[in-house]
């Protein structure tokens, strides 16, 4: 199948799965909650890491639909990293996904509010899953914890801000980009392995392809910033510049963050080969996530 045929029927099975998950719930007395929560998690979104999770799952022979709970649960947590990120304490972006960011839409109280709703909700939504083994649950919320934490994306946050207005070195900004963005990429796959129940030499494999995936894929977004158009990206160009924040841009310039991020696909693409499984469709998922200009 093709590349972009399978990205429209992989993110159209997760929003449906989304919607199922979160519904309106209308009858409460806090059904802002569910609707700020929609707000953000059902409006565009390229779906990226739930389409890695499916696709991981499939590379070891899961059907989709028995991955796409989990590949949920991991696109919660990345929605609600981008309501944060959004917030004015934080990168104080005012557009995401198309839209007014989900302060400018529901205040800042019910941002932060439908953030942890989301961050807490993506472990119960993984603790129901009916098909997958007690094992492979706590595996599954180990990882997320840890990469979605203190290991991994808030660690990443924590460390962006403070770098922000600051002259840092490559070797620092590579360590923010694996940390903010790196570790749910490649929690993303390795999440689609756990669900797959892959061999212990697989998962090493599949995390080594995603921490090249996942490094790459920040550094594209540090080009988009500057090189993407506004409708097509659906957040504010310039944000990196208006913050003062180092990036690839600032540090290599477009052309030299482009080869690097070429240069660490060529590398995730090596470990592929490691896996004794057909993985065309994780090499062109991991092509599209590089190549792309939005
Ligand atoms: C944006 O991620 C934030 C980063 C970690 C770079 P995406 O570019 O995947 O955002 P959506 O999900 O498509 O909105
Ligand atoms: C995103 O980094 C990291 C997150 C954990 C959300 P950015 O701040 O560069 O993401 P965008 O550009 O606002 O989407
Ligand atoms: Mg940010
Ligand atoms: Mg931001
Ligand atoms: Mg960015």
């Amino acid at each position: 199948m093709d590349i972009e045929a399978y990205f429209v029927k992989t993110s159209a099975l997760v929003e449906k799965q989304l919607d199922a998950l979160i519904p309106e719930q209308k009858h409460t007395p806090y059904h802002s909650l569910f609707q700020s929560a929609r707000y953000s998690l059902l409006s565009g979104g390229k779906r990226l890491r739930p389409i890695l999770t499916v696709a991981t799952a499939e590379t070891f022979g899961i059907t989709p639909e028995e991955a796409v709970s989990t590949a949920c649960a991991v696109e919660m947590v990345h929605t609600y990293s981008l309501i944060h990120d959004d917030l004015p304490c934080m990168d104080d972006d005012d557009f995401r996904r198309g839209k007014p960011s989900l302060h400018k839409a529901y205040g800042e109280g019910l941002a932060v509010l439908a953030g942890d709703y989301l961050l807490t909700y993506a472990f119960e939504t993984i603790a129901h899953i009916p098909h997958l083994t007690a094992e492979q649950k706590i595996a599954l919320v180990s990882l997320l914890a840890k990469n979605s934490g203190c290991k991994g994306m808030i660690a990443g946050q924590v460390m962006d801000i403070q770098a922000e207005g600051k002259q840092i070195d490559l070797a620092a900004l590579k360590t923010i980009h694996q940390y903010k963005t790196g570790a749910l990429i490649n929690t993303a796959i390795l999440g689609g392995g756990i669900v797959a129940q892959a061999k212990a030499s697989e998962l090493q494999m599949l995390g080594e392809f995603g921490q090249a995936v996942g490094l790459a894929f920040q550094i594209i977004d540090d080009v988009i910033d500057v090189t993407s158009s506004e409708e097509k990206h659906g957040k504010k160009l310039g944000s990196d510049a208006a913050k003062n924040k180092t990036t690839y841009v600032t540090l290599m310039g477009i052309e030299g963050a482009k080869q690097e991020a070429t240069q660490l696909l060529n590398q995730a693409l090596t470990y592929l080969q490691e896996i004794p499984h057909d993985t065309s469709l994780l090499k062109n998922i991991a092509k599209r996530l590089v190549h792309r200009r939005f």
